[in-house]
């Protein structure tokens, strides 16, 4: 009998639940890893060690070492410590260094972000030596540790890592960690030579540290087959396309899971009432009532809920929600927001809560409670997106029985099946093209069917809750393309 061997994996980024979250990536970062483990890959995650952490995680931090890093071009160096962690089969090593990472939330603004990450990456790797750790694969997460396929194969060549590959996840393009070119140089002392236009260089002087990793990772890989294609062209590509189509052979599209512990309507401590397939006809409506209670929203079974759980940004969509939000609003729907971001949004979401007091709730917050009790007490989850590598939400939305009504755009497109009435199949409510009038539409479509057909509405409800969006099928993937580049021998 054949044995397969076990694979190490690095798995390096600058957020992870529940340490430190602020969006997908956080959940990312934590939920694949422990898929991973559960396959018997040896995984090890990489962060750094905010000061925002709270101090339940600090407390239970044990010190494994530290020692100083040469980082800059004028030989500056800095201290590295590493405190570890070690929860549920995976390791977690904490890079310690007071000056980058005692403030931000975690992030701050660009100009401190990019020393900081320029440090951060060449850490990372520096500890896997220091901790005489040489993984199969180094897997790094988005422009912040964009730079690490770039150090190993320059600074770090003579080195036991060499024989590491490395896989470069883009999670959203739109995030570079652009500057220019001197400072970029400074913070990162790498050769005058990697600086060309087929590795950092973008535009006249400017430097670009997601260019860079992509041009020198073994892989890249993307979190929807969907997206994987949009970044090739142009209005996806935020600039990038023709360097993406370059180094398309490899890259890979591998849809995002969601952890089914964590998001978990049976056995959610942050619910009023705890349901699963066989009672979410009635136990849902218990979740709508306290939500109802919670946000000063009108108590009524008969209202149709819409929930929107987001980061305010133009990424979501909100134009076309801010153009249609009052239309939508006729007695018998209600609306709740739950976000943080853009001033022009949070203002907006602020104003529609006042005008229609008691439909609107606006929540300008970040509250992971919060959230769970929307997913749980919304008939409806609004994703919009102009654009959306992924998504999560609509995959929470699901596990929880709340119909996504989605673009049909990146991981929305893969992972929401549109409801069809002739043969009463799909998962949720989709539209094509950015228009408001589109959005409207697909709106009215989902009431129309809740308010007329409530049985088929139920039995949506049913089919999203039965619906596989664990990471078993997308962790698999990976493993199998960890063990192509790192094969058996
Ligand atoms: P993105 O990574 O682009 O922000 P995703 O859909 O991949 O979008 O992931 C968003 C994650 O962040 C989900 O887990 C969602 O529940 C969570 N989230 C977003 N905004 C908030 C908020 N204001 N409060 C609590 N959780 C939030
Ligand atoms: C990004 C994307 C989102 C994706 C998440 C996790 O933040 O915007 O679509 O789900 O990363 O991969």
């Amino acid at each position: 009998m054949e044995f397969e061997t076990r694979r190490s994996i690095a798995f390096i980024g600058s957020e992870c639940y529940p340490f430190v979250k602020t969006g997908g990536l956080g959940d990312v970062m934590y939920a694949l890893p422990k898929a991973l483990a559960e396959m018997n890959c040896d995984v090890k995650v990489i962060l750094p060690r905010y000061h925002c952490i709270p101090s339940k995680y600090q407390e239970k931090m044990v010190y494994r070492g530290s020692f100083n890093m040469d980082l800059c071009a004028d030989g500056r160096s800095f201290y590295v410590g590493i405190m570890e962690y070690v929860w549920d089969g995976v390791v977690y090593d904490f890079i310690d260094n007071d000056e980058f990472f005692s403030y931000g939330n975690p992030y701050t603004n660009l100009v401190d972000d990019i020393p900081k990450f320029c440090y951060f990456s060449k850490a990372a790797l520096a500890a896997l030596n220091y901790m005489n750790w040489v993984p199969d694969i180094i897997h790094c997460h988005d422009w912040q540790a964009s730079l690490i396929p770039v150090m190993l194969r320059t600074q770090f060549a003579n080195t036991a890592l060499w024989d590491s590959k490395t896989v470069l996840t883009i999670h959203n393009l739109r995030f570079q960690g652009v500057y220019n070119i001197p400072t970029l140089k400074y913070w990162t002392n790498l050769p005058d030579d990697v600086f060309n236009i087929d590795v950092f260089k973008t535009g006249y002087e400017d430097a670009n540290m997601l260019k860079a990793g992509l041009a020198y990772a073994d892989i890249i890989t993307t979190v929807s087959e969907t997206y994987a294609g949009e970044i090739q062209t142009p209005f996806y590509g935020d600039g990038l396309d023709e360097h993406i189509r370059h180094h398309s052979g490899k890259l890979r599209g591998i849809v995002n899971g969601i952890d089914v512990e964590q998001w978990d309507p049976a056995n959610d401590p942050k619910l009023s009432t705890p349901y699963d397939i066989s009672n979410v006809l009635t136990q849902k409506r218990g979740n709508k009532k306290a939500l109802q209670e919670e946000l000063g929203l009108e108590v009524s079974d008969d209202k149709f809920v819409i929930g929107l759980i987001s980061r305010l940004t133009n990424q979501k969509g909100l134009d076309l929600v801010n153009e249609i939000l009052p239309g939508l609003i006729d007695g018998n729907t209600q609306v709740v927001v739950l976000g943080t971001g853009d001033a022009v949004y949070e203002e907006s979401f602020r104003n529609f809560e006042n005008w229609f007091k008691g439909s609107v709730c606006s929540c300008i917050m970040y509250d992971e409670g919060r959230a769970h009790r929307i997913y749980a007490g919304a008939d409806a989850l609004l994703v919009p997106s102009l654009f959306e590598p992924c998504g999560l939400t609509q995959l929470i939305a699901m596990r929880y029985g709340t119909v996504p009504i989605v673009r049909e755009t990146g991981g929305l497109k893969d992972t929401v099946q549109p409801y069809n009435m002739f043969t009463n199949d799909g998962n949720g409510f989709t539209f094509d093209r950015y228009e408001a009038g589109l959005l409207y539409d697909a709106i009215n479509r989902a009431k129309t069917i809740y308010f007329t057909d409530r049985w088929q509405w139920d039995e949506m409800v049913q089919r999203d809750m039965a619906k596989d969006v664990s990471w078993k099928a997308s962790a698999e993937k990976y493993r199998d393309l960890y063990m192509e580049l790192k094969p058996n021998y």
